[in-house]
C-alpha cells in the first residue's frame, strides 16, 4: 500500500483513466456511428456532466462486524471501477449518494437505521442481503424506507451473485483437463441436516438408488476446509443442494465447491430456469429434469460409466470461467457501476413482499 499516495502513481492512474475514458468515448462513437453521435436523445453518460461525478457509497456498518481497508481509491485500485468513493465514516452521511444497510444486523437489532438524521434530498438507502428469504427475518417494519435492493437476485436493483460465468480471454483458451481420478459416484457435504428440508428427502431417495458419500458436521465425517475441494474432486457428482428453494438462490455450493472442485453439480434449489439463465448449458444436472429421483440416480450411474458423455459436462470450461464474489467491497463498488441506470425515484413500499416473492 506504500506507494499509493505518491504523486507519480496518482498521476499515472489519472493518465490511465484518461486513456480509458478516451477509448470508451471512441468506441461509443464507433458504435453509434458518426452521424448519430450528436443526437441529444442518446443516453450517454458522457453527455451529462452531473452524472459523471464521483458517487459516494456509505456503508453504515460492516456485515458480520468484519471490516476491510478502504484506503486509497479502493474501487479503482482493486476492481477498476472509476469515480466511486466507498466510505464507512458515518460523518459523511450528509454527502452520501447511497447509504447501505446489511440486513442481518438490522434484524438482530445490533444496528439501527439513522432516522434521527435528516435524510438528504436524492440520497438512496440500500437494503443488502445475501440470505434466502426465510433467513432474512421479519421485514414488515421496513416498508417505505429503502430505495434500492442489493441482493443475489437478478431482479434486484444491484445484483450481487455468489459467482458468475465470464467468457475466457483469447489467451486463456486452455482446455481444462477433465478430472477423471474419481472413486465415488456422488458426494454430499452437509452441516445442517434437517429432516423436513426437501434436500434431505431427495438425499434419502437417491442414496437408495446409488451410493452417496456424505461429509460434514452432520455425519461423523467432518471436512476441514482445505480438504473440501480435493475430496469433492474425487467424486463424479456433487450434490449442490441449497437449504432453501428460492428464486435465484445459487450459492458457493455450486460456484466454488462444484465448479472449482472439478465435479459435475447435481443442483436443487432455485427453479431450473434460474440456473439456465446464469450457467453454461451442459454444466450441471437439475433434480427437476427427472420424473423421479430413481431416474436421476440411474442417469448418474450411466453417465459415470460413459467417459465421453461425462467429459462433455466439462467442455464449457474451454470458453468460460467462474468468478467468485467473496469481498463486500467488490459488491459495494458494483453499486457505482450501475448508479446511473438506477431509477430516479423508487421506494420499496413493501420490502417484505418483494423479498418473499419467490
Ligand atoms: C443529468 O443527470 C441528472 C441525474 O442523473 C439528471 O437529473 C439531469 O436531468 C441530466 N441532465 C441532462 C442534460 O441530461
Ligand atoms: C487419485 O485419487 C487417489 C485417491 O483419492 C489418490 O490417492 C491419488 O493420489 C490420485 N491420483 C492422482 C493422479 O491425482
Ligand atoms: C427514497 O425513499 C424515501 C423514503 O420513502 C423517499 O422519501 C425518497 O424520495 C426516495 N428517494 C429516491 C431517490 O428514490
Amino acid at each position: 500500500m506504500g506507494c499509493h499516495n505518491t504523486k507519480k502513481s496518482v498521476l499515472s492512474s489519472m493518465k490511465t483513466r484518461l486513456v480509458i475514458s478516451l477509448l470508451c468515448v471512441l468506441s461509443l462513437c464507433l458504435l453509434n456511428g458518426w452521424q448519430t453521435r450528436f443526437q441529444a436523445t442518446e443516453p450517454s453518460s458522457f453527455s451529462n456532466r452531473s452524472s459523471s461525478r464521483d458517487v459516494t457509497i456509505l456503508l453504515w456498518y460492516w456485515p458480520f462486524g468484519r471490516s476491510f481497508s478502504l484506503q486509497g481509491d479502493v474501487c479503482w485500485d482493486l476492481y477498476r471501477i472509476p469515480r466511486c468513493r466507498l466510505v464507512d465514516q458515518r460523518s459523511l452521511f450528509p454527502s452520501a449518494d447511497v447509504v447501505v444497510f446489511h440486513n442481518r444486523e438490522l434484524v438482530q437489532g445490533i444496528h439501527k437505521l439513522p432516522f434521527d438524521l435528516p435524510r438528504p434530498q436524492g440520497q438512496r438507502w440500500a437494503w443488502m442481503s445475501l440470505e434466502a428469504p426465510v433467513n432474512n427475518g421479519n421485514l414488515g417494519k421496513y416498508a417505505n424506507i429503502f430505495n434500492m435492493t442489493v441482493t443475489y437476485r437478478r431482479d434486484a436493483d444491484i445484483t450481487i451473485p455468489y459467482g458468475e460465468i465470464l467468457s475466457k480471454a483469447a489467451d486463456e483458451h486452455l482446455v481444462d483437463d477433465v478430472p477423471l481420478n474419481k472413486s465415488s459416484l456422488a458426494c454430499w457435504v452437509v452441516s445442517n441436516y434437517r429432516n423436513q428440508h426437501k434436500r434431505s428427502q431427495v438425499y434419502k431417495e437417491l442414496s437408495a438408488v446409488v451410493p452417496v458419500k456424505v461429509y460434514g458436521r452432520w455425519t461423523k465425517n467432518p471436512l476441514p476446509s482445505r480438504a473440501l475441494l480435493p475430496t469433492i474432486s474425487g467424486c463424479y457428482f456433487y450434490l449442490a443442494f441449497e437449504n432453501s428453494l428460492s428464486k435465484d438462490y445459487i450459492t458457493e455450493k455450486l460456484w466454488r465447491n462444484a465448479y472449482q472442485g472439478g465435479v459435475v453439480p447435481v443442483v436443487m434449489g432455485a427453479p431450473l430456469g434460474d440456473y439456465k439463465a446464469v450457467l453454461p448449458p451442459n454444466s450441471f444436472i437439475h433434480v427437476d429434469e427427472f420424473a423421479s429421483i430413481k431416474d436421476l440416480g440411474e442417469y448418474l450411474q450411466q453417465l459415470a460409466e460413459d467417459k465421453k458423455r461425462y467429459s462433455e459436462y466439462f467442455t464449457w470450461k474451454r470458453q468460460w470461467k467462474v468468478k467468485l464474489y467473496t469481498d463486500w467491497r467488490e459488491r459495494l463498488c458494483k453499486i457505482c457501476s450501475q448508479y446511473n441506470s438506477l431509477p430516479q425515484q423508487k421506494v420499496y413500499t413493501d420490502l417484505e413482499a418483494w423479498v418473499n416473492n419467490t
